[in-house]
C-alpha cells in the first residue's frame, strides 16, 4: 500500500542527499506533478531552490496568471519567464508530432540552463512521473511519444536531473499532493508540450488561440454537466484542433473552416483510457458555443469515441 507520508520523508531525504550544499531550479508548469516536486524540493533545500515557470504561449486560458498567483502565495523563490516568441519561432513550419515535442523539450532546457546559470544552480528538479518515461520508451525501447521532459531532452544538457516522483503514477502523486497541501491536486492532467499537441499541423499563434478558446468551452460545459449530475467528471476533457478544412455555410455564404474534436476520457493512471460518455445535450451546447464563439475559423465539431489503446489520450 502506498503511504504518502513515508514517501514524502524518503523523497526529501533523497533530494538532500543528491543536491548536498548545491542549488537547484525547478521547472514549474503549475500542474500537480511539478507543484508536488517543488514542494518536496523546497522542504529539502529551502532558499537554495528557484521555481521557474516558462510562459511559452501554449498554456490554457488564464493559466499563467493562475500559476503566478500560486507561486506568489508561497514563500519559495520564483520567476516567470516570458518565452512566447522563442517557442512560436522554434515551432514555425514543424508539423511532425515527435519533432514538435523535441523542439519544445530543447527550448525548455535552454531556458532552464540560462536561469540555472544566473541562479548558480547545477541541478534541475522535474516533476517527471512513471508514464512519462514509460511512454518515451526508456527501458522498453518502444517509443509511443517522447514526453518533453524525458525523450524530448537534448543530449548535451548540462544540468543534473533530480526527479523525486519518477516511480509514481498520477493517483499516487495526488495522494502526495494532499499530504503536502497542494491545492492543484484535483486539477485534470495537462501535457508538458501544452496546447501544441492539441493543435495538429503547424502551431501558430492564431491556431493556439482557437484551441485555447475551444478547450475553455469544453472544460466549462463538462464541469457544468457534471455539477448538474448529468455525468461524472472525466479524468481529462479538452478540445483538439485539426488542420484539415471542410466546407460549411453561414448566413447563406460558404465557409471553409477547421474542425474541432471534443475529447473526454475516463482513466486511472493515463496508461489506458476509455472514452467518456458525454450526454448529447452537453455535446450540443459545446458544439453550438464553439461554432458561434470562434466565428468562421471553425465550422465543424466532432466527438472522439476511441479508447486508449488503440488511440492515445492526446492526439499527438
Ligand atoms: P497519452 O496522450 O500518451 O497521455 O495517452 C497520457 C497522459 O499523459 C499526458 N501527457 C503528457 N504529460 N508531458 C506530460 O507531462 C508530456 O509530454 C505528455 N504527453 C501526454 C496526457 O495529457 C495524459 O494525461
Amino acid at each position: 500500500m502506498f503511504d504518502a507520508e513515508t514517501f514524502v520523508d524518503e523523497a526529501v531525504k533523497g533530494i538532500k542527499a543528491k543536491v548536498g550544499d548545491g542549488k537547484a531550479i525547478i521547472a514549474c508548469s503549475g500542474g500537480v506533478d511539478s507543484m508536488v516536486a517543488a514542494a518536496l524540493a523546497y522542504k529539502a533545500i529551502g532558499d537554495r531552490l528557484l521555481a521557474v515557470y516558462v510562459d511559452n504561449g501554449l498554456m490554457r486560458k488564464g493559466e499563467t496568471d493562475e500559476v503566478r498567483c500560486i507561486m506568489e502565495g508561497r514563500t519559495l523563490n520564483h520567476k516567470v519567464v516570458d518565452a512566447k516568441e522563442q517557442f512560436f519561432s522554434a515551432l514555425k513550419g514543424i508539423t511532425d508530432p515527435e519533432e514538435k515535442r523535441k523542439v519544445i523539450g530543447e527550448r525548455f532546457i535552454r531556458i532552464f540552463e540560462k536561469e540555472a546559470k544566473d541562479f548558480g544552480a547545477e541541478f534541475l528538479v522535474q516533476g517527471t512521473i512513471a508514464p512519462d518515461w514509460v511512454e518515451s520508451g526508456i527501458g522498453t525501447g518502444k517509443i509511443i511519444k517522447s514526453h518533453h521532459n524525458v525523450g524530448g531532452l537534448p543530449e548535451d544538457m548540462k544540468m543534473v536531473l533530480v526527479e523525486p516522483l519518477r516511480e509514481l503514477y498520477k493517483g499516487e502523486v495526488r495522494k502526495v499532493a494532499r499530504a503536502v497541501g497542494i491545492r492543484s491536486s484535483e486539477r485534470q492532467p495537462f501535457p508538458g508540450p501544452a496546447l501544441s499537441v492539441r493543435c495538429l499541423g503547424e502551431v501558430t499563434e492564431e491556431s493556439i488561440e482557437i484551441v485555447r478558446e475551444a478547450c475553455a468551452i469544453v472544460e466549462e460545459e463538462i464541469r457544468k454537466a457534471s455539477a448538474a449530475g448529468m455525468m461524472a467528471l472525466p479524468w481529462q476533457y479538452f478540445a483538439v484542433l485539426l488542420p484539415a478544412r471542410s466546407v460549411g455555410v453561414r448566413d447563406g455564404a460558404r465557409t471553409y473552416g477547421r474542425t474541432v474534436v471534443i475529447r473526454a476520457v475516463a482513466s486511472d493512471d493515463g496508461m489506458t483510457a476509455k472514452h467518456a460518455r458525454i450526454p448529447i445535450e452537453a455535446l450540443e451546447t459545446i458544439s453550438s458555443r464553439i461554432t458561434a464563439e470562434l466565428g468562421d475559423s471553425v465550422n465543424r465539431v466532432v466527438y472522439d469515441l476511441t479508447d486508449k489503446p488503440p488511440a492515445t489520450i492526446e492526439w499527438e
